[in-house]
């Protein structure tokens, strides 16, 4: 085995990716993030990474919920405008043509056609390192089984081939 970069390393790690959505008033906006993953059984939580800068985090940070919708292999244009461009200067909902529904416990909407909604609350915030840890809570989940995971890896969005 080749000893490589440590970030060439990191990338190795395949990550799931999702829009993570948050509502600033009656403005939904959703971010694109990969660095996901959950981290607790009971309560059900999960963490991601997450850059302080980002407008979905400075909405969290006032209304400590979010929804993570996590995207279906179909959904990879959603993930490159979601994750190009920040909410504070475009209507990223209409600019990815999404549709979305009521959630039940949170304010934030869900995301149609995904393979699974995650309605989540605040729990902690870790700073580490040069993005910020969130830890969300899990407070309704919902699942497609029809669809299929994108993934994220070499920082490239990628296609996993075989069907879970
Ligand atoms: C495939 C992909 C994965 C991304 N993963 C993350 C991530 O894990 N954490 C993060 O802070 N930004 C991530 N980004 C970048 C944000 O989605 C991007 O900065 C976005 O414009 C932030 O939007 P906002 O300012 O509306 O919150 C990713 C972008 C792409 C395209």
């Amino acid at each position: 085995m080749e000893q490589v970069d440590l970030q060439k390393g990191a990338e190795k790690i395949l990550c799931p990716v999702a829009l993570v959505g948050a509502m600033a008033g009656d403005k939904h906006n959703v971010a694109t993030i990969a660095w996901l993953t959950q981290q607790s059984y009971h309560p059900v939580q999960l963490i991601m990474g997450i850059g302080e800068n980002k407008y979905t985090y400075e909405i969290i940070k006032e209304t400590k919920e979010f929804v993570v919708s996590l995207l279906d292999v179909s959904q990879s244009e959603a993930a490159v405008i979601c994750g190009g461009k920040t909410g504070r200067d475009i209507d990223k909902i209409s600019a990815a043509n999404l549709t979305t529904t009521p959630a039940k416990e949170v304010q934030v909407p869900l995301i149609a056609g995904c393979l699974a909604n995650l309605e989540c609350r605040l729990v902690e915030t870790w700073q580490s390192g040069d993005h910020l840890v969130l830890v969300g809570q899990v407070v309704a989940a919902y699942v497609d089984d029809s669809k299929s995971p994108l993934a994220y890896y070499e920082a490239k969005l990628f296609k996993p081939e075989m069907k879970p």
